[in-house]
């Protein structure tokens, strides 16, 4: 995927090491999203499939991002997001999009395909704590900017989701009201031991293409959803406990 960088807002460090990768191995990825790694496992880049018109309509899209990803990180809080950062770049014919460079999260697991039952009883604890911190921060940053990061993702490479907008089929919306829940994100990846920290790498605006009456209406939705997802976590906190209580023989 020959990408050459036509600017660059990167840090000094990930630059060389980018332009050193001799290649870039698609790991499919992303709802919105084609998701690469480099071949030395350290970088993953993201580019996104919305077309741009001009290479100052991406430079302004990039720093829009650049913008968001800073403002969501301050909320989130520096244990729970990664180092985001976006280059503009042509693809192979020359048409001008955003990159997103951030480390390859190794052995990191997004919380959608987490085997819970699997997982040991401090981990389990320790996750189910970092959730509760990162709702209580997503709250705090909705009530101070109104938006908050999307907590939550699609599942990537599959025409069955024909749009990011819950409102477009009621499959949509029952996905989005019942299924969907924070313990089945695919935007929150538990990273690998030692560190296990729960961590968001998706840091797109979600519903940004909508009239802001819709977004308005998204985010308080999204927003009060938290609480059921708050009392799930509870719930599992409890189950949890009275298992620590009680072992099985
Ligand atoms: N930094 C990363 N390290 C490891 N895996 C990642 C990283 N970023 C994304 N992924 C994987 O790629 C998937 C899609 O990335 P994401 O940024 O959410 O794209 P989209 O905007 O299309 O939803 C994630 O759900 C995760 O499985
Ligand atoms: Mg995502």
């Amino acid at each position: 995927m020959p990408m050459p960088i036509t600017n660059q807002n990167m840090d000094s460090a990930t630059i060389p090491a980018l332009a050193g990768a001799d290649a870039l191995q698609h790991i499919g990825g992303g709802f919105e999203t084609d998701v690469y790694r480099t071949t030395d496992g350290r970088f993953v880049v993201k580019r996104k499939r919305e077309a741009l018109p001009s290479t100052d309509a991406a430079r302004r899209e990039a720093r829009r991002m650049q913008r968001l990803t800073r403002q969501f990180s301050a909320c989130l809080g520096p244990e729970h997001t990664i180092a985001t950062t976006y280059i503009v770049a042509g693809d192979a014919q020359g048409r001008p999009g955003v990159l997103a460079i951030q480390p390859w999260l190794a052995g990191a697991q997004p919380l959608d395909t987490l085997r819970y039952a699997e997982l040991d009883h401090a981990t389990h604890l320790r996750l189910l704590h970092h959730l509760l911190v990162i709702i209580a921060r997503a709250r705090r940053c909705y009530r101070a900017h109104g938006i908050m990061p999307d907590l939550y993702g699609l599942p990537g490479g599959t025409a069955a989701w024909p749009s990011r907008a819950p409102h477009h089929s009621p499959r949509l919306v029952w996905d989005f009201l019942v299924r969907r829940t924070l313990l089945r994100s695919h935007n929150l990846l538990l990273t690998a031991a030692p560190q296990q920290r729960v961590v968001l790498v998706d840091y797109d605006l979600a519903y940004r293409q909508y009239a802001p009456w819709l977004r308005r209406l998204y985010f308080t939705t999204r927003f009060l959803l938290l609480w059921r997802d708050r009392w799930l976590i509870a719930r599992r906190l409890r189950a949890l406990a009275a298992a620590a209580d009680h072992p099985r023989r």
